[in-house]
């Protein structure tokens, strides 16, 4: 059956960062339901070959497209760098990612064209974030950084923590080097992280959120492809895991910002 504008927006993630995607989606598109999934058994992919987080990310996909989504996300920044062509292969219908939504963002507000960019070892060493800027302007000078410990920082509520702020000011050093004036926050938890990082890196500096980038992203591609739903009714949202870990509820709301809802619980 060909998309419908009724049916609901699939997004994804290696876990439940990508609940930072949904909150967005939830404010930027008030009236679309949503089915999320996250693959809290096997999280972390920033840190898993190319193979198998292609592998996983085919299986998800394959999960969403049989419950009739019109449109995908990928949430997770990790599984958009190395398996978005995985996705767009199987998938008839649009496939959005954070990484394309980042890139296009901070080619667009940097001045300076120098851009910052943090993620996950896997995201960084993928180069898929300066290939995608360098795509649509390849005289944008483009600075990377692994942060491998923003994940577990985050997952602990660190937010506002002086551990966090000391790890943030040795990461960033070599970046600020290169007198970037963008910095895109590429990972699903660092959204949580931007009044710190915001404070790290000084007032002048754009910081590029994905979670919203990508939700407007999505408004423009359903507006376009004639696939916003007409209905003005409260929408439907349902979460599916892999996994329920300790303090899922509490790491669930702090994501989604508000109280984390049933999700149900599936096995590949
Ligand atoms: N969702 C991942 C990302 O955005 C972070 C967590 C993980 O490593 O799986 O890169």
């Amino acid at each position: 059956m060909s998309a419908q504008a009724s049916h609901a927006i699939g997004v994804f993630d290696s876990g439940i960062g990508g609940l930072t995607v949904v909150k967005a989606l939830m404010e930027r598109l008030p009236f679309e339901n949503i089915i999320y999934f996250g693959d809290t058994a096997r999280v972390p992919y920033g840190v898993k070959s190319v193979e198998t987080i292609q592998s996983f990310s085919a299986q998800i996909a394959e999960f969403l497209l049989e419950r009739q989504v019109k449109l995908l996300v990928i949430a997770c920044n990790t599984m958009a760098a190395v398996a978005s062509d995985v996705v767009q292969g199987l998938a008839d219908v649009p496939v959005l990612d954070v990484i394309d939504a980042g890139a296009r963002a901070a080619v667009a507000v940097s001045r300076r064209q120098a851009v910052g960019i943090i993620g996950t070892p896997t995201t960084i060493n993928s180069n898929a974030y300066a290939r995608c800027i360098h795509a649509l302007d390849s005289s944008v000078r483009v600075y990377s950084q692994a942060c491998p410990l923003f994940v577990p920082l985050v997952e602990e509520g660190w937010l506002d923590h002086e551990v966090t702020r000391l790890t943030a000011r040795e990461y960033l050093k070599p970046v600020f080097v290169e007198a970037v004036d963008t910095l895109v926050l590429g990972c699903t938890h660092y959204p949580l992280l931007k009044p710190l990082l915001q404070e790290v890196a000084g007032p002048s500096m754009q910081l590029v959120d994905s979670a919203s980038t990508v939700a407007e992203a999505a408004a423009s591609v359903l507006l376009a492809e004639g696939l916003a739903n007409p209905q003005r009714v409260a929408p439907t949202y349902r979460y599916y895991v892999t996994d329920i870990p300790l303090r899922f509820q509490t790491m669930g709301s702090r994501f989604l910002g508000r109280d984390m809802p049933a999700v149900e619980m599936i096995r590949f």
